[in-house]
């Protein structure tokens, strides 16, 4: 395979949305950031060079880099931060992924601006499983704040009542024109008739959950999280922060303008369903000589609690599953773990948390919330450092119980912190029912997963049932995700085999819930001393 090599130079730039501007953290000065493309297999190397006032670090999310954790990127789980005037050289070693994956920085809420996308081309000799289209458009979907995102993680992890409510979404780091001051920077993609396009579409927001869709058209799902799908064809897509799909979009109306556009699903309880509600759009323009209708036709969206809507591609998504792509569900599993995904609030003992009603915000994994460490996990496993994490992540919640009920035992209100791991033997077969719990607000969490993807064998509302809810999982063609949705009052389980020796993190891509603790950490381990199942790390790893 070849190599090739990119220079990122984060630092700061100045830009203006919705009539303000302000300095923001980018790589390279570009916003979205640059493209990465790159050919299934290939190894490419990216320089990054911190050249602003923070720490940062960068993630390759979706890439499983087998073997090599040393640069996939979490603060404090596979490295230390790049402290401003270093450079890191980080390789991304591809291996299965084909399809749309996007890079972004992950310390604090950088990566609000601090995000681009990947794109990993069949292999020379291969192609798409899907006509090829006449041409691929990037639509990265985002989230605009007129002030400093951090300034906003501060207020969120004191609080969080309000520090989701951005002043707009964005397509291609554009607002759209139902906003003041956006109108002539909004994104227009001029299309040909009768031609098909390639959409590439990322969720890069912090928090938001978007429903997405083109108005007059239809799109065709081909792929999801750098993996081919059976063809769906949808009016609307529900893509949840951290996703990323593949569509394929057909020119084939009365040549005129259109708008495409995004809003959120927000499926917190009355009171606290505080999200950004504007609406973002972007213009399809045909080419040609026509009178274009005034103003361009809107898409028809869900509306925004609209919970059934958000899930409809995911329970009718399903892998391409076919000889050249096939599908390597587990049977079986010989590891069984139930994790349960809650939202805390605790109560402020003279802290300077500014809560609602004296309370702080956080989150939980079976109970525990996720207390992050000043020497990275990693680091700490293959040097053998002790005090760093304890590896006695329970496999089950504490205490079992009716986990959607709208009473939920005390003991769940005060999750611990700690920084505890789950050590996953080399090759084990693993499934992982994810459950959402009512504490304080049942919502949606997309979980994601470094190192491995995995296919999402079934969900379902309510408590998983482990007699019954087995007995419905598919396990012939589930989609092959990094990211998939937990609904709200609900579950998920995803089965895959723990191939990939190294140090993974496991957390909820709401960015929000992320910074209040609901992560964790996998070690997949073959017995013998670290050295022997990773490759060496860089010479080059910043710090503590
Ligand atoms: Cu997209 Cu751990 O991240
Ligand atoms: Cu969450």
């Amino acid at each position: 395979a070849s190599t090739r090599r990119h220079t990122f130079v984060v630092r700061e730039a100045s830009y203006t949305r919705l009539c303000s501007t302000k300095k923001m953290l980018t790589v390279n000065g570009q916003f979205p950031g640059p493209t990465i493309y790159a050919m299934k297999g290939e190894t490419i190397i990216v320089d990054v060079y911190n050249r602003g006032k923070e720490n940062v670090t960068i993630h390759w999310h979706g890439v499983n880099m087998p073997r090599y954790p040393w640069t996939d990127g979490p603060e404090y789980i596979t490295q230390c931060p790049i402290q401003p005037g270093s450079k890191f050289s980080q390789k991304i070693i591809l291996s299965s992924e084909e399809g749309t994956l996007w890079w972004h920085a992950h310390s604090d809420w950088t990566r609000a601006t601090v995000h681009g996308a990947i794109i990993v081309y069949p292999k020379n000799g291969t192609k798409y499983p899907f006509h090829k289209p006449n041409a691929e458009v990037l639509i990265i979907l985002g989230q605009w704040w007129k002030i400093d995102v951090n300034a906003i993680r501060d207020k969120g992890l004191a609080n969080g009542a309000d520090a989701n409510a951005s002043d707009s979404l964005l397509i291609n780091g554009q607002p759209g024109d139902l906003l003041p001051c956006s109108k002539s920077s909004t994104f227009k993609l001029t299309v040909d008739h009768e031609k098909t396009y390639l959409l590439r579409i990322i969720n890069a927001a912090l928090h938001e959950p978007l429903f997405f869709s083109i108005a007059k058209h239809k799109m065709t799902v081909v792929g999801t999280d750098g993996s081919y799908t059976k063809p769906l064809t949808q009016d609307y897509i529900t893509i949840f922060p951290g996703q990323t799909f593949d569509v394929l979009l057909e020119a084939n109306q009365r040549p005129d303008h259109y708008y495409m556009a995004a809003k959120t699903y927000s499926d917190a309880p009355t009171g606290r369903n505080i999200f950004d509600n504007t609406t973002t759009t972007a213009i399809i323009q045909y080419r040609g000589y026509y009178t274009p209708s005034s103003p361009p036709f809107l898409p028809h969206l869900p509306a925004f609690n609209d919970t059934i809507a958000s899930l409809q591609v995911m329970a009718t998504l399903r892998s391409l599953a076919d000889v050249e792509h096939p599908c390597n569900v587990p049977l079986s599993t010989s590891t069984k773990l139930i994790y349960t995904l809650s939202i805390n609030s605790y109560p402020c003992v003279n802290d300077s948390c500014s809560g609602a009603n004296g309370t702080r915000s956080a989150a939980s994994i079976n109970n525990i919330s996720f207390h992050t460490p000043t020497v990275d996990i990693l680091e700490a496993y293959y040097y053998n450092i002790n005090g760093v994490y304890g590896d006695k992540f329970p496999s089950v919640p504490p205490v079992v119980f009716d986990f959607t009920a709208y009473y939920l035992p005390l003991l769940y209100q005060l999750p611990s912190a700690g920084t505890e791991v789950r050590v996953l033997e080399y090759n084990s077969t693993v499934e992982i029912v994810l459950q959402g719990t009512n504490l304080v607000a049942g919502v949606t969490h997309p979980m994601h997963l470094h190192g491995h993807s995995f296919y999402v064998v079934g969900w379902g509302f309510g408590n998983f049932d482990e007699n019954r809810d087995p007995l419905h999982y598919n396990l012939v063609d589930p989609p092959h995700q990094n990211t998939i949705s937990v609904p709200k009052n609900g579950w998920v389980a995803i089965r895959f085999e723990a191939s990939n020796p190294g140090v993974w993190f496991m957390h909820c891509h709401v960015e929000r819930h992320l910074t209040w603790g609901m992560e964790t950490v996998f070690i997949v381990k073959n017995g013998k001393h670290p050295e022997a199942q990773m490759l060496p790390p860089p010479s080059d790893m910043p710090p503590c």
